[in-house]
């Protein structure tokens, strides 16, 4: 079935997108495909995520397919897919078929998936360029050459194979890399159904429960919204389990007078959304928690604060660092200037990550970060999260007031025509905020 009402209903926004690819191509042809379905055990499949290039081109959620596309005047979006199949469809659900595909999706033509071994060696020739996900999966860098070499025997007949092979990602990574209105719809919803998510754990949120009883509130929360999957796997990190960056376990007791970190966020439509909340476990933040807890609040205001056309890349990120180191140094965890403390590292003992990543249908998404040797620029459109956090393990240069506290705070925010607009800003953030949602559970 497909778990994505949207796609069929907006044809055109995928038609632009191919659109688009074509026009950067200039001449050539691209061929993007499905992803394969992945065995989770015995006969058992994960739930089926499409290739996010291939649905941002396409809407089409099935695997076994192909998108290619043919610059030229006119171009051409042939789609290659699974043929109707009664007896399948009635154990597996609807198939499309070629038919159905071409003409609910808008594609010029669409074929059988088992023909795209032979209608690709016809298409590819005399084309100048080929354009593919280059080196990304051996077997379909080995049909490439096949069909390439198919091409090459019919050089007597006068047809040319495709001089050059290039990585259509170089091309897809960057138009993804801006959203359009039909995207940051998509995130918003995302966004904010994550950030009810964060809201509902909060409420439940009580010492003596287990950290999987609070993730089974955010799957319900995002469930009960239509967002079946989570975009990664949800942390929920009591105590000390916040100081492990990648804790997944989720299986541990929740500690009255420890923080709870929670990161999880939803997909919606095929697109991301990501969100770090941390509170105590009680309700109330002790006064070395609460110090932490400003120390990485403030580090990640001044960073959002620099989200903006006319910023590059890293400067929330250097806002962020220069805030925490002097914020180190104050909780006498770091020694020497704010200056010293980030030229000798010794602040990653408690930051040892940076601070965001683009954000879009991959949770870490596509996209370049520097152009050349610079980062680049933020420009309108642009959405990533700004995620500083704070994490103190037992060591004998730590005051033991501070041990095993973790803390992250995670926004996801887009850069507009103005500013920013902080996606995930309904999910309670200030001390003041999170001591009232707990109070009133
Ligand atoms: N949840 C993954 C990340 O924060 O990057
Ligand atoms: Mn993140
Ligand atoms: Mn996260």
């Amino acid at each position: 079935m497909h778990n994505c009402a949207m796609s069929t209903s907006s044809p055109e926004v995928y038609a632009r997108r191919r659109a688009a690819l074509l026009n950067k191509m200039q001449r050539g042809i691209a061929l993007i495909t499905a992803a394969p379905e992945a065995v989770r055990n015995g006969d058992a499949h994960y739930p089926y995520r499409q290739d996010s290039s291939f649905y941002y081109l396409t809407g089409f959620n099935e695997p076994e397919a192909a998108l290619l596309l043919i610059a030229g005047d006119p171009a051409q979006a042939i789609l290659f897919c699974r043929e109707k199949n009664m007896e399948r469809e009635i154990w597996d659900g609807h198939r499309y078929g070629p038919a159905g595909a071409q003409a609910v999706f808008g594609f010029d033509a669409a074929y059988p998936i088992a023909e795209l071994d032979t209608k690709i060696v016809e298409l590819m020739g005399d084309q100048p360029a080929l354009y593919y996900a280059l080196g990304a999966n051996t077997e379909l860098d080995a049909r490439v050459l096949r069909w390439r070499a198919a091409v090459q025997e019919k050089s007597r007949s006068g047809i040319r194979a495709p001089d050059a092979l290039h990585d259509v990602r170089q091309l897809l990574n960057e138009m993804r890399l801006y959203k359009d209105t039909h995207e940051l719809n998509l995130m918003r919803r995302a966004a904010t159904i994550s950030s009810s998510a964060h809201l509902r754990a909060m409420r439940f949120t009580r010492p003596g429960l287990y950290e999987y009883q609070v993730e089974a509130e955010l799957l319900h929360e995002f469930c009960q919204h239509g967002a079946r999957d989570p975009a990664y796997t949800s942390i929920v990190a009591g105590g000390a389990n916040a100081c492990t960056l990648h804790y997944v376990g989720n299986n541990a007791l929740l500690n009255n007078g420890d923080l709870l970190l929670i990161d999880a966020g939803c997909e919606m439509g095929s697109y991301a959304s990501d969100i770090t909340r941390t509170f105590p476990v009680n309700g109330k933040f002790s006064a070395a928690q609460r110090d932490v807890y400003q120390l990485v609040l403030a580090a990640q205001t001044a960073a959002i604060a620099t989200a903006k056309i006319g910023a590059h890349w890293n400067s929330p990120h250097d806002a962020a660092l220069r805030v925490l180191a002097q914020g180190f140094i104050d909780l006498k965890l770091c020694h020497g200037s704010v200056d010293a403390v980030i030229e000798d590292g010794s602040y990653r003992q408690f930051y040892m990550h940076r601070t965001g990543h683009w954000l879009g249908m991959d949770v870490h998404d596509v996209g370049e970060y520097k152009i050349g040797a610079d980062w680049r620029p933020l420009e309108a459109g642009m959405v990533l999260t700004v995620e500083p956090g704070c994490y103190i393990r037992p060591a004998d240069n730590v005051p033991e007031a501070l041990w095993n506290i973790g803390i992250r705070i995670e926004d996801d925010v887009l850069i507009t025509a103005t500013g920013n607009e902080i996606l995930s800003a309904a999910a309670p953030k200030t001390v003041a905020e999170i001591e009232e949602v707990m109070r009133h559970g």
